[in-house]
């Protein structure tokens, strides 16, 4: 049963909204525009503000469910929704249904975030927003967040599975955001409401 709530984590984050977002709406494959990623942010320079909303509401849910899913399976043993979780958002990013070419999981991993430890995300988040406010770099704002809810957790002195798994979601989101880096390094990132660059 347990393994079981792992797997539908798995294939419930290989449903990518923007994926399907495009297609019904344009006709495109997402990932063949703008930075070429399957997420929120892009459905926003693609498709527009109403769709990257439904996008970015539909990947935190799934983020959300599978947590929850995880606990409900689980018997009380926290390893449960911290394993959905990150199938969640491995099948996000690597998703079975599309080739394995899916988005960067930060919308996806604020759900799970979120429903795991709900203050040192808020906490996490409400700086990353600040940050994404101030620089338009949405991929600044998305690294700080994955990077700064495993220092709130242990500030807040949260279970040391949930700090294993927040460092875990942290290294897949610098392993997805390889090109974003180097593109912030070089000052050459697409800002938010700016024209695009590929990549
Ligand atoms: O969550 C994705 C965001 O951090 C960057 O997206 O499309 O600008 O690469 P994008």
């Amino acid at each position: 049963m347990q393994l079981l709530a792992v797997i539908i984590s798995y294939l419930l984050g290989s449903v990518s909204f923007s994926f399907l977002a495009g297609k019904l709406l344009k006709g495109i494959d997402i990932r063949q525009h703008g930075s070429g990623n399957a997420g929120a942010t892009n459905t926003l320079r693609i498709l527009g503000k109403g769709p990257a909303i439904a996008v970015l509401v539909l990947d935190v849910a799934k983020g959300v469910a599978a947590v929850i899913l995880g606990r409900w399976l689980g018997d009380g043993n926290l390893w449960i929704p911290i394993l959905c979780g990150l199938a969640v958002i491995i099948g996000h990013n690597w998703p079975v249904f599309f080739g394995f070419r899916g988005g960067k999981g930060i919308a996806t991993a604020i759900g799970v975030l979120a429903t795991l430890s709900f203050l040192p995300a808020l906490f996490a988040g409400l700086i990353a927003i600040l940050l994404i406010v101030i620089t338009r770099y949405v991929s600044l704002g998305s690294l700080v967040f994955t990077a700064l809810t495993p220092v709130f957790l242990a500030i807040m002195g949260r279970e040391r599975e949930l700090l294993w798994a927040s460092l875990i979601i942290a290294v897949f989101a610098y392993v997805r955001h390889r090109s974003n880096i180097k593109k912030l390094i070089a000052r050459q990132e697409n800002k938010l409401g700016a024209s695009r660059k590929q990549g």
